[in-house]
């Protein structure tokens, strides 16, 4: 019997004619597919499928995890190549795939850790497979614009069924081993340290014909029963979504057009739609910013080892936002003081922790003892007590710069020389704060969005004085917290705020020269916004919106000062603040729940009149999208300028997580390279009347001049 030793995978014998293949991708920690991978399969497989001896096969994997899927850098090679060259790869990867699967001998695949994308087609081939109780396996590819382009739209529903192989690809999720086990995914699940021998007890009953094996696999190459209401039902899902993620509707066309055909039939259409959706942008910007965010993941990891892991919390402020960071450290952990100076305030917060872990212990995330440990290591007090003893101190106090730089003086006098002190602020500057205080190396800003709990970034603001110690144990305690932490230079608006605010005042512009806000509402909207900008003015407050511009147009005047009162201006004035006051740009009323209803108001069209000196007049959907995203996009590029973020990369990221920027966009620097950067410059050219909110910054001017992108040194 032929023994096979690669750089990928190995074959050894068991004895009784198995043969185990072995995937163990050397150097590295995890195995991955990709074309050298499906290259070496087929170099083991051919002499492996003529062995005369060979009686069953077991397949497993030497690393933690069975297989992670597709290599993402080779598949953002594979994006960038022609459709021609992808369909190639799938062909490639089916017809080894397939020959594994049609092996003369019963296969069972033994998977530990996970086996996602590419490593759970390559377990489809497989007549059984076993999955350890704490593995997981799923398709990801829909999620990153594609399909499971090796054989998994095949064959995950011949396996199972048309409902559950939509449900499982179009979902694009990951499951826990009793659902694949109920799903018909997994044949069985094993304790971990079991998993081999229950794999080889499969085996050997297939061998031995006590498992009708050869039946099952006929199945699998023939055709499936069409599920006419599960495809009804993910159509009119996937439509919703098509013009942003087509790859959800193309999974339900090609499943549908695949029922009645064989297995060897079905495999060709899923390589062609495959190579349709990997030419589209959304693949291109899915994938792409999966490989940036893993650069920013790697930046923050090495960062964070350099520091001195903060155990011990306090906050002062028992807030909105306080509360929100002391329920979000505690669950990770850390030890809390909450401190404030109204007793009421304390209650609040520790009440609003309460119903936070309730609501997770009534979702069975927690268990009632865990809760209570949770909240039992939030520590309320009116004192400065403990204050000794912490390693970082979050200050989220009411924003008035001096209550803040007096407590934190009186916290600098109570702490370690070595405690880290931030502030929450949301538009002091950090240098401002720490003016005062004797060790102004020690402050950092922590710029948490609301609602804590739920808001994935927090912007680490470094100032001038803060040093690279503060800003390690700073991002090192965001990551604790499950945060996605993005250092920032210190500056008005920090990164986020300041970027939105050309897009707000972009806004403002456009009702002056007479845009109708609701056609602006749907332009943005169908573009992927979650909610177009009137309605986010509502749900921030016009109020807390039109003080952030005020100091934004103070400190980037030649950008977003403004010579006319703005619609936002008159809807604050008129205390027209939106959800809280009952009405802003639309009117609210509670629903049965408590929860804000909102309506059309005809009252606001006067209003809006009184912002529009020159009355209203139409505008194209295009002309709406450019000077709503070109003014963003430029304001983003001068933040790259001046190092506010190190890269694209980070400015991209914050504006998906902070603000629910459109991911199939990438971001808005993302979204300049796709436009292409002359392109750009061609369209800001039309609105330089518009004044500095559309002058491009040198570093675009520059790249565009010599035919570069924002990301083109960024990635691989
Ligand atoms: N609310 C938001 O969406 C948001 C977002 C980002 C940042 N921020 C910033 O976070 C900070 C807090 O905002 P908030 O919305 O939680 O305000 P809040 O009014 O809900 O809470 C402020 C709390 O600070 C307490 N406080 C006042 N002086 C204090 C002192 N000397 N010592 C201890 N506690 C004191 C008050 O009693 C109150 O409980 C502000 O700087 C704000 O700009 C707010």
């Amino acid at each position: 019997m032929t023994v096979f030793t690669g750089n990928f995978l190995s074959t050894s014998q068991l004895g009784r004619g198995i043969v185990e293949i072995c995937l163990d991708r050397k150097n590295e920690a995890v195995n991955k597919l990709d074309p050298l991978v499906i290259a070496e399969l087929a170099r083991m497989l051919t002499p492996l499928a003529q062995d005369g001896n060979l009686r069953g096969v077991l397949v497993t994997s030497a690393k933690d995890a069975f297989l992670a899927g597709a290599d993402i850098q080779a598949l953002w090679t594979l994006l960038g190549g022609s459709r021609k060259a992808q369909i190639a790869f799938c062909a490639d990867a089916d017809r080894v795939l397939t020959q594994l699967e049609d092996l003369p001998v019963p296969v069972v695949c033994a998977i530990n850790g996970y086996a996602l994308g590419g490593g759970l087609e390559t377990a489809l081939c497989a007549d059984y497979r076993v999955l350890a109780a704490d593995g997981q396996v799923g398709f990801p590819e829909v999620g990153f614009g594609i399909l499971p382009g090796a054989g998994g739209t095949v064959r995950a529903p011949r396996l199972t069924n048309a409902a559950t192989a939509l449900h499982w690809i179009v979902g694009a999720r990951t499951f826990k081993a009793d659902a694949a086990l109920k799903a018909g995914m997994v044949d069985a699940v094993a304790e971990p340290t079991r998993l081999r021998a229950t794999a080889l007890d499969w085996l050997q009953q297939a061998i031995d014909d006590r498992l009708d094996w050869k039946t099952r696999r006929e199945l699998r190459k023939g055709v499936f029963a069409s599920d006419e209401a599960a495809f009804a039902t993910a159509r009119s899902d996937a439509q919703k979504s098509v013009h942003h993620y087509p790859a959800r509707l193309a999974v339900v066309d090609l499943l549908q057009r695949c029922a009645p055909l064989s297995r060897d039939a079905a495999l060709p259409l899923e390589a062609e739609i495959f190579s349709t959706l990997a030419q589209t942008p959304t693949a291109k910007a899915m994938v792409g910013i999966f490989l940036a965010n893993q650069q920013l993941k790697k930046r923050n990891k090495e960062l964070a080892s350099r520091a001195r892991p903060a155990k011990r919390t306090a906050i002062l402020g028992a807030g909105i936002m306080g509360g929100g960071i002391a329920y979000t450290t505690a669950v990770k952990g850390m030890q809390v003081l909450l401190k404030d100076i109204a007793q009421s305030a304390l209650d609040l917060g520790v009440s609003e922790a309460r119903k936070l872990l309730a609501k997770q212990v009534e979702g069975g995330r927690l268990t009632p003892s865990e809760a209570e440990a949770i909240q039992s290591a939030i520590t309320p007090t009116l004192e400065f007590q403990g204050f000794d003893t912490v390693d970082i101190v979050v200050e989220a106090v009411v924003e008035n710069l001096k209550v803040k730089q007096e407590v934190l003086a009186r916290v600098e006098s109570l702490a370690r020389p070595d405690t880290v002190l931030v502030s929450n602020t949301s538009s002091l500057p950090i240098a401002e704060i720490a003016a005062e205080l004797r060790r102004p190396e020690n402050v950092a800003g922590m710029h948490f969005f609301n609602p804590v709990h739920v808001m994935q970034l927090v912007e680490v603001v470094r100032s001038a004085k803060t040093s690279d110690a503060t800003i390690a144990t700073t991002v090192a305690y965001a990551l604790a917290m499950g945060r996605t932490p993005l250092v920032v230079k210190d500056c008005p608006g920090f990164l986020v705020n300041r970027v939105l605010g050309a897009y707000f005042t972009a806004f403002a512009l456009l009702i002056r020269d007479g845009a109708n806000f609701m056609q602006i509402e749907r332009v943005m909207e169908s573009w992927g916004w979650p909610m177009g900008p009137a309605y986010l003015f509502d749900v921030a407050g016009l109020d807390t919106i039109d003080k952030a511009l005020r100091i934004l147009a103070a400190a980037y005047p030649g950008v977003m000062a403004t010579d006319f009162r703005t619609v936002i201006q008159i809807l604050a004035e008129e205390k027209r603040y939106g959800q809280k006051s009952g009405a802003g740009f639309f009117r609210y009323e509670a629903d049965p729940k408590g929860k804000p209803r909102r309506s059309g108001d005809p009252s606001i069209a006067g209003l809006i009149a009184r912002a529009q000196p020159t009355g209203a007049r139409a505008f194209a959907d295009d002309d709406i999208l450019d000077r709503m995203m070109l003014a963003m996009t430029l304001e983003a590029g001068r933040c790259l300028d001046e190092q506010i973020a190190e890269s694209a990369i980070d400015i991209d990221a914050s504006m998906r997580l902070g603000t629910g920027f459109p991911a199939h966009h990438g971001g808005p620097l993302w979204y300049a390279d796709s436009l292409g950067l002359a392109e750009v410059l061609n369209r800001c050219a039309r609105y330089r009347s518009l004044g500095g909110l559309y002058a491009p910054g040198h570093g675009l001017r520059q790249l565009a001049d010599r035919n570069r992108t924002f990301y083109g040194a960024n990635l691989p």
